[in-house]
């Protein structure tokens, strides 16, 4: 199998458990995990933060970082489209009890004069208090879209000036970073906090950690906590995201040239539509033409040939290269779509 369905499929390299088989752990909760420990200062150190804390998945990472931020009844802003709003039950209301004030913006990106226009007056009692700007870096459903930095920077003069904090949900933030040849600093001076996942595109089975002042880290801590993220001997896991940043982050571009080889084959088929503009890192979304397919029977007529895709409405699809995906079982994979969609009449 040729499995495109996501960069979370993969899994640990027999290197990478050795690492973690030889991991010194101890008793996280009391901040006794000395791998833990350092794995923070590292990701503190790579993201050029105070500080930072280890999370289960990059959906704790979010609403802990929102939790800290803002109070039951509080307003953030963020793209109608972000995955923290789709694809993570709910758990900003749930477990934060804040309301989205959703917004649009081409290819996941927020407009920052949009914005401005959104955050509420903090004197007039009608409104929620807005607390937020929440992005999302590269933006998943956007096609993995890379947040140009100047705009960060305005959206950090709109937070600024507003009284309000910047967020940036950076699942993939070292995938914008490699697109764009630049060193998370160009990111992370602007934002106030940040979230970055290991179990992504740098392979790792499991883990997130989020970034910010002392403080934050300091009251992330105890959210963490409160939403069950406390755990003991994680020196195992944290041992596992050490070596993906040491060994599997140089290698991202790699990803993005398989993307790209892919989304261009997937283009010249009459029965598909690529924005190939819109393929900037590791993802390829393409849309089902031909009246007589759409998602659900494109990725049956794949499986069987062993490529797996994952549909994202029903004349959509998404593809996603990762580690566990060489150059040539992309060129496989384009041998397949031809084979299977060279002759279907768009
Ligand atoms: C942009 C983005 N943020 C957050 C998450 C949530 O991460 P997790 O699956 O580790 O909870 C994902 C998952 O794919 C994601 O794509």
């Amino acid at each position: 199998m040729i499995d495109f369905r996501s960069d979370t499929v993969t899994k640990p390299s027999p290197e990478m458990l050795e690492a973690m088989m030889k991991a010194e752990v101890g008793d996280d909760v009391l901040g006794e995990d000395t791998t833990a420990n350092l794995l923070q200062e590292k990701v503190a150190a790579l993201l050029e933060k105070e500080a930072a804390l280890f999370v289960p998945s990059g959906t704790m990472a979010n609403a802990v970082a929102i939790r800290v931020w803002a109070e039951p009844g509080d307003e953030v802003i963020i793209h109608k489209l972000s995955h923290t709003y789709l694809y993570e039950t709910a758990s900003a209301a749930a477990l934060c009890g804040v309301q989205f004030c959703l917004m649009d913006g081409a290819g996941g990106i927020l407009d920052p004069k949009d914005v401005s226009d959104a955050v509420h007056d903090p004197e007039k009692d009608h409104f929620p208090r807005t607390r937020m700007i929440f992005i999302e870096n590269t933006h998943n459903i956007a096609g993995g879209s890379v947040y140009p930095v100047e705009v960060v920077k305005e959206l950090s003069e709109v937070a600024k000036e507003k009284g309000v904090v910047l967020h940036m949900d950076g699942a993939r933030l070292f995938n914008a970073c490699a697109a764009l040849g630049v060193k998370p600093r160009e990111y992370t001076r602007y934002v106030d906090s940040l979230s970055i996942c290991f179990s992504k595109g740098l392979g790792a089975p499991v883990g997130s950690a989020i970034a910010g002042s002392r403080d934050f880290i300091k009251r992330a801590h105890r959210f963490r906590k409160m939403f069950g993220g406390g755990m003991r001997q994680i020196g195992y896991l944290a041992a596992a995201a050490l070596y993906a940043l040491d060994h599997n982050l140089q290698r991202l571009p790699e990803d993005h040239t398989n993307a790209r080889l892919l989304a261009e084959a997937i283009s010249e088929l009459d029965c598909f539509d690529v924005d190939l503009d819109a393929v900037q890192t590791n993802m390829v979304f393409f849309d089902v033409v031909a009246d007589d397919l759409d998602a659900a029977s494109v990725i049956g007529m794949l499986l069987e040939e062993g490529v797996l895709v994952g549909s994202i409405t029903r004349k959509r699809i998404r593809a996603v290269t990762h580690l566990d995906i060489s150059r040539q079982d992309v060129l496989q994979a384009i041998e397949v779509f031809r084979k299977l969609f060279s002759k279907t009449a768009a």
